[in-house]
């Protein structure tokens, strides 16, 4: 089975940071440290209200992943000024994430069969600046199908609904996390890489990470939660072993 690449999310140090205004917390630092603690690269999403992440942010962060040769997936809105950044920055990867400015995070994926007319030129544009590529939606063959229709490379599946589902011990994780594999089955079957993210903590990622198809994991929230108690460090190396363990088990 493949390996899977661990991206850490830095957004939420900057959530903290601003809400003093001050300089500090440096999101730019976390990254910094996530990469030597072992992610394989950093994930920042600017959103159009700029609420945690700002342009100075991507600016540094763009320097210091190519410094360090490392991936910088950068999570932007499919909207022109987005796709301006993107294309000025030309960082190793862009998920195209849906946003709704009342929203408190990314609540479902984007509508790709919904809004291919919108989405194919913008994905066609930013792939001939040789950028990666991914649309972030739910498991939902349909929208895997249309992801492949509108020529993105990557599909990140989006694994909210299942990780809150296990948090509320709900009966219907086992079938969320159904989709999630027959997502992640037919994405591949299609030529797609399969990346996979959002709520994911300590008990969630063996089972997805599990999933052989999975090439990348992307992971924010939980682990700058975890890093107040343990530190970044740690808690990114507990993250990775799980996931290492996870593939283990599955190569036994
Ligand atoms: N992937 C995407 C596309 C996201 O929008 C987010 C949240 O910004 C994540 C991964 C990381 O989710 P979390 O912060 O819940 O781990």
């Amino acid at each position: 089975m493949t390996s899977l690449r661990l991206g850490v999310n830095i957004d939420h140090v900057a959530t903290v940071r601003n809400a003093r205004g001050e300089g500090y917390p440096d999101p730019v630092r976390a990254a910094e440290m996530a990469l030597a603690a072992g992610a394989d690269g950093i994930t920042a999403h600017l959103r159009e209200d700029r609420r945690h992440i700002s342009d100075g942010d991507i600016d540094q962060l763009a320097v210091i992943c190519r410094r360090r040769g490392r991936p910088l997936n950068f999570e932007c809105a499919v909207t022109p000024e987005m796709e301006a950044i993107a294309l000025a920055h030309r960082p190793h990867a862009a998920c195209l994430v849906p946003e709704r400015r009342e929203e408190r995070t990314t609540e479902g994926g984007l509508d790709v069969a919904g809004g291919h007319n919108t989405i194919a030129p913008v994905v066609r544009r930013l792939a001939d600046a040789g950028i990666r590529v991914s649309c972030f939606i739910d498991p939902d063959l349909r929208q895997v199908a249309a992801s492949r229709d509108v020529g993105a490379q990557v599909v990140e599946l989006h694994t909210g609904a299942y990780c809150e589902a296990v948090r509320h011990r709900s009966p219907q994780a086992d079938d969320l996390l159904a989709a999630l594999k027959a997502a992640a089955a037919e994405a591949h079957r299609l030529g797609l890489e399969v990346h996979a993210g959002h709520g994911i903590d300590y008990e969630t990622v063996k089972p997805i990470a599990a999933i052989p198809e999975l090439m990348e994991l992307n992971i924010g929230h939980f682990l700058i939660g975890e890093a107040i108690f343990i530190g970044l460090g740690p808690a990114i190396q507990r993250m990775r072993a799980l996931m290492d363990e996870a593939r283990a088990v599955r190569a036994a």
